[in-house]
């Protein structure tokens, strides 16, 4: 499902070039679920970022899904993301004039999708959000806020979801709440998870951890 080779991502820092990647390989085989951990700024929001096509490289090649995205155009990468890769933050990014079903049906609208609103309605129920759906998401608690998010990234049908600290702004029972959805949803529709996360409970339920620091991946 992911096909990294020699990722490398340097940045004009005001200092010079910033290495912020540094030799990245990594194979993720499909329907695994892979925690990534290690010290904030070893660049494991960059990675998530490059797997997305979010981040430039500056060597290396990235295939996903069996494509490689390495030098696919913006919105060749816009069309590929839509279709294959759903993405949670942790700072849950709804927009904040749309509904929780307009967040989750929306995108799907834009991408072209029959049944948008039907597909969104379905994977909020998955989340336990139907009660809910036409709030918008000043009117929810972080946990709420989130499980839409996780339903956004679900509902088109991604092969591969990133999370970036997805409990990160959340209390534990919330967070552990969020993550039983996470190890559970993906693997229904036969996705695969890579997770950033700081938690060592929510690390040891992934079926394998990688260890980031600075830029490289640690034996
Ligand atoms: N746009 C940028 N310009 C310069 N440096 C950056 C930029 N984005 C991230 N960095 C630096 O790259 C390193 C890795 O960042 P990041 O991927 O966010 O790490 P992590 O998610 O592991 O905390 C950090 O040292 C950060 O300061
Ligand atoms: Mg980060």
């Amino acid at each position: 499902m992911i096909h990294l080779s020699g990722i490398h991502v340097s940045l004009k820092g005001n200092a010079g070039l910033v290495n912020i990647l540094r030799g990245i390989s990594l194979d993720v085989a499909a329907g695994e679920m892979v925690g990534l951990v290690g010290p904030s700024g070893s660049g494991k929001s960059t990675l998530l970022m490059v797997i997305a096509g979010l981040e430039q490289i500056s060597q290396g090649m990235v295939h996903i899904a069996g494509s490689d995205i390495t030098h696919f155009s913006e919105d060749k990468l816009a069309r590929f993301r839509a279709r294959n890769i759903g993405i949670v933050f942790q700072s849950f990014h709804l927009i904040p004039t749309l509904t929780a079903l307009e967040n989750v049906a929306v995108p799907l609208d834009f991408a072209g999708m029959p049944d948008a609103y039907e597909r969104a309605k379905a994977q909020l129920d998955k989340v336990g959000l139907m009660p809910r759906r036409d709030h918008y998401p000043g009117e929810m608690s972080g946990g709420e806020q989130q499980r839409v998010a996780l339903a956004r990234a679900l509902a088109g049908g991604a092969k591969l979801i990133l999370a970036d600290e997805p409990t990160g702004n959340l209390d534990k029972n919330t967070g552990k709440q969020i993550a039983d959805l996470l190890f559970a949803l993906p693997g229904e529709q036969g996705a695969t998870l890579l997770l950033v996360t700081h938690d060592e409970a929510i690390a040891r339920r992934c079926g394998r951890i990688v260890h980031l620091e600075d830029g490289r991946i640690a034996p």
